[in-house]
C-alpha cells in the first residue's frame, strides 16, 4: 500500500511559491454543478480552493476541507482577491477527511475531485471515504465524485505505486444503495489540457454524479 499521499506529502507539495493547480475550477464541476440551485456545499480535498471559490461566486455556502494547511493558506489568499461576498461564504477547514465528521451537518452538494488519500492500515480506504462522503449528502442533494480513471494516461506512472487511487465511476455508482440514490452520470471522460510547461496532455476522468432521494415521510400507522 502507498503511504505517499499523507499530510506531510501534501504540505510539502504546497510549500513552494508557484501554484500547484491551474486556479481554475475543475471542468467536471462546472459541467455538473452549473445548473444546480445554490445551497450548502462540501468541497472535500479543496486544495488551492478554485472549486470552492467558483461555488461561492455562484451563491453556494461552502465548507472547504483539506488536510494541508499550506493549501488552505493559498486558497484563502486567492479567495481574498474575489472580495467579501465570496470569502464570507467559505469556511476553510484544516482536517483529515478520513477522521473528520461535519458536526451533524448534511450538504446539498458534496464535491470531491482527485482526493488522493494515503492508503494505510490506520486510515479509511478510498472506498470507505467515498461512502462517508455519500452519507454527508442531504436528502435531495447531489454527490459529485471525480477521479483518475484506471486508464488515465497522465497518471499512468502512479498506477504501480498507488493503485488504490484509481477508480471507475461505475464502481462508485455500484457502492450506492439503489433504493436511496439516482445515478445521473457515471462516465469516463477524456480531455486535453495544457500543463504548466505548455505541453498538451491527455486526462481521463471518472465522473460520478448522483442524487440522494428526498426522505420519504414515515408511513401513516393505521
Ligand atoms: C490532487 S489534489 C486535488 C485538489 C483539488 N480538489 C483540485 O481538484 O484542484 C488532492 C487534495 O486532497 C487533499 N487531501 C488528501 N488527503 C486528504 C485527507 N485525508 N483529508 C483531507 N484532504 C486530503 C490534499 O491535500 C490535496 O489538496
Amino acid at each position: 500500500m502507498s503511504e505517499e499521499f499523507g499530510k506531510e506529502y501534501w504540505e510539502e507539495r504546497y510549500r513552494g511559491h508557484t501554484a500547484v493547480w491551474s486556479r481554475r475550477p475543475n471542468p467536471q464541476l462546472v459541467a455538473e454543478a452549473g445548473e444546480l440551485s445554490p445551497g450548502t456545499a462540501l468541497d472535500a480535498g479543496c486544495g488551492e480552493g478554485a472549486d470552492a471559490i467558483w461555488l461561492a461566486s455562484r451563491g453556494w455556502r461552502v465548507t472547504a476541507v483539506d488536510i494541508a494547511s499550506a493549501a488552505l493558506r493559498r486558497a484563502r489568499e486567492q479567495a481574498d482577491t474575489f472580495g467579501a461576498d465570496v470569502t464570507s461564504r467559505i469556511d476553510w477547514v484544516p482536517a483529515d477527511l478520513t477522521s473528520w465528521t461535519p458536526t451533524g451537518e448534511h450538504f446539498d452538494l458534496v464535491s470531491a475531485h482527485y482526493i488522493h488519500v494515503a492508503a494505510s492500515r490506520e486510515a479509511l480506504s478510498r472506498e470507505a471515504l467515498q461512502r462517508r462522503l455519500a452519507a454527508s449528502v442531504a436528502p435531495g442533494g447531489t454527490l459529485l465524485i471525480v477521479g483518475h480513471h484506471p486508464t488515465d494516461p497522465h497518471t499512468s506512472a502512479l498506477r504501480a505505486s498507488a493503485p488504490e487511487m484509481f477508480f471507475t465511476a461505475e464502481e462508485v455508482a455500484g457502492s450506492l444503495d439503489p433504493d436511496r440514490w439516482d445515478i445521473a452520470v457515471a462516465e469516463t471522460r477524456t480531455r486535453s489540457v495544457t500543463d504548466h510547461d505548455g505541453h498538451e496532455i491527455t486526462i481521463r476522468d471518472a465522473v460520478l454524479r448522483a442524487s440522494k432521494r428526498p426522505s420519504q415521510p414515515d408511513a401513516a400507522t393505521p
